[in-house]
């Protein structure tokens, strides 16, 4: 039972920001109940109604508090190798200079051991509870990563690339049947993985250009026999990316329509950037329900272009946040929501009227903390097809969270400086000042204040646990 501060997302204009919240996680790590406005005066009795007194309590210092874990909704594991090299390049440059021969790399197995468990032990770090990785294009590497992420408790879906053409000759899927045998493969290893499991498989068609008409067509066969399982891609991302798509698709009439066409446009599929989309592609990704990983940290990154995510979410579409490592250079959900803040603003700079921040509508305006909120946890969880499960907390929902820490435990050193502790230290602790640490936090905050990571009730990372990363 945890008593303290609890930020909760409750949709794109609002969040509740609960000073004394007791919150009690019952032994599946499902939230078995919350009650709010509790002082401090009243925990015992309230306790004691819920015939909880004999139950630990997880008192928050002050200075923290928690918030549902972060979902990142599109990352490349075997990619942490070479983040922050080789920005001078555009996407298609990207890949075949710095992103496929360090993916190659991971036909050794021994190397995927040791990069994997480094990799997914410091993306848990930072915060994200769960997480849709790309794999390589390899069977082995990638049951190796789906093997690490159970091992560690994170919530995930883990693909392995499809790719069979448009690729380089040491790294690419000799035949459809080769990708498709090894696809099968991984989602029975995955599935037959050990309890607790919290790790889905995920189909990953890399994008149309490396995937032939035959190995789409193929891989929308599975999904159509298996409507649980989700979809992973990227669409319409780099300008060059979207001409070439279609020159290789004459009969489609979009980028969209390329994964439409071929059964891959579902409820279940997640669709990486989206920048350039046009509106009728729009219109059919609403039409099939498919979710959008807003990826601001790599769009900027890879100069791919702005992707106008407060019209995608006025047209309903679901959106969450990606990092895109190693397209994005951080594996920190932080930064993709200060950059997707950045670019929301770059857009309302450009747009043609002024845009008012009392409207109703989220096109050309700079997104509002409670919309960057909802894209970094519940927006992420609808993308997965989670929300029943996680993204915000209620009784029963699981209980993926993190200890935010804002100072140190002595209470004096602010991450920020001794001039904002000063103010953090003002008592007692109201709804107002709570919005000031959350916008701080997301704003200036880095894995050193993620004290502690939950995931299904079960401390998995955080800080305070102990970094090997550091070591
Ligand atoms: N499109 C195809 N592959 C990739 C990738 O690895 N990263 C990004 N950002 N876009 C892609
Ligand atoms: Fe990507």
């Amino acid at each position: 039972i945890f008593y303290g501060p609890v930020v909760n997302p409750k949709s794109h204009s609002s969040f509740q920001a609960l000073p004394r919240c007791l919150l009690a996680v019952g032994a599946s790590g499902q939230i078995d109940w919350m009650e709010e406005g509790v002082h401090e005066s009243a925990v015992l009795n309230v306790l004691a109604q819920h015939g909880s007194l004999d139950i630990p309590l997880v008192s928050l210092r002050h200075g923290e508090f928690i918030l549902p874990g972060f979902v990142d909704t599109h990352t490349h594991a075997p990619q942490v190798p070479n983040i922050g090299s080789g920005q001078q390049y555009e996407l298609l440059d990207w890949l075949k200079n710095i992103t496929f021969p360090m993916e190659a790399r991971f036909a050794d197995v021994d190397f995927a051991r040791r990069a994997y468990t480094l990799i997914v032990e410091r993306i848990i770090n930072f915060g994200t509870t769960t997480c849709c990785y790309y794999g390589t294009l390899h069977l082995e590497a990638t049951k190796i990563l789906a093997e690490i992420v159970n091992g560690y408790g994170q919530r995930a879906f883990v693909g392995k690339c499809n790719m069979d053409r448009n690729s380089p000759d040491d790294y690419v899927e000799p035949t459809v049947s080769d990708s498709i045998n090894a696809t099968h493969a991984l989602i029975s290893h995955i599935r037959a993985l050990p309890q607790p499991r919290l790790v889905e498989p995920v189909l990953t068609p890399r994008f149309a250009i490396s995937c032939s008409d035959p190995l789409l067509s193929a891989l929308g066969d599975i999904a159509r026999a298996d409507p649980s399982l989700s979809i992973q891609t990227h669409i319409s991302e780099n300008r060059n990316e979207v001409r070439n798509t279609l020159e290789l698709f004459p009969a489609a009439t979009s980028y969209a329509d390329v994964y439409d066409k071929h059964g891959l446009l579902g409820p279940r599929t997640i669709l990486a950037h989206a920048i350039h989309l046009e509106e009728d592609e729009i219109a059919l990704v609403k039409e099939r329900s498919a979710g959008v990983s807003h990826c601001p940290t790599s769009n900027f990154n890879l100069r791919s272009g702005v992707c106008p995510v407060g019209k995608l979410i006025d047209r309903g579409i679901k959106v969450g946040l990606g990092t895109d490592v190693s397209g994005g250079f951080s594996p920190s959900i932080l930064s993709a929501i200060q950059h997707a803040s950045i670019a929301s603003k770059i857009l309302s700079m450009q747009a043609p009227t002024v845009s008012s921040t009392a409207s109703s509508t989220y096109a050309d305006r700079q997104l509002p903390l409670a919309t960057l909120l909802h894209l970094a946890t519940l927006g992420g969880a609808q993308v997965c097809g989670l929300e029943d499960r996680i993204g915000s907390f209620a009784p029963g929902k699981a209980f993926d969270a993190l200890v935010v820490g804002v100072h140190d435990d002595a209470g004096n050193l602010g991450l920020w400086g001794a001039d904002i502790d000063k103010e953090l230290r003002v008592e007692p602790l109201e709804n107002k000042e709570m919005e000031v640490w959350l916008e701080r936090f997301f704003f200036t905050g880095d894995d050193r204040n993620i004290k502690r990571v939950y995931v299904q009730g079960r401390w998995i990372g955080g800080a305070e646990r102990g970094l090997s990363w550091y070591r």
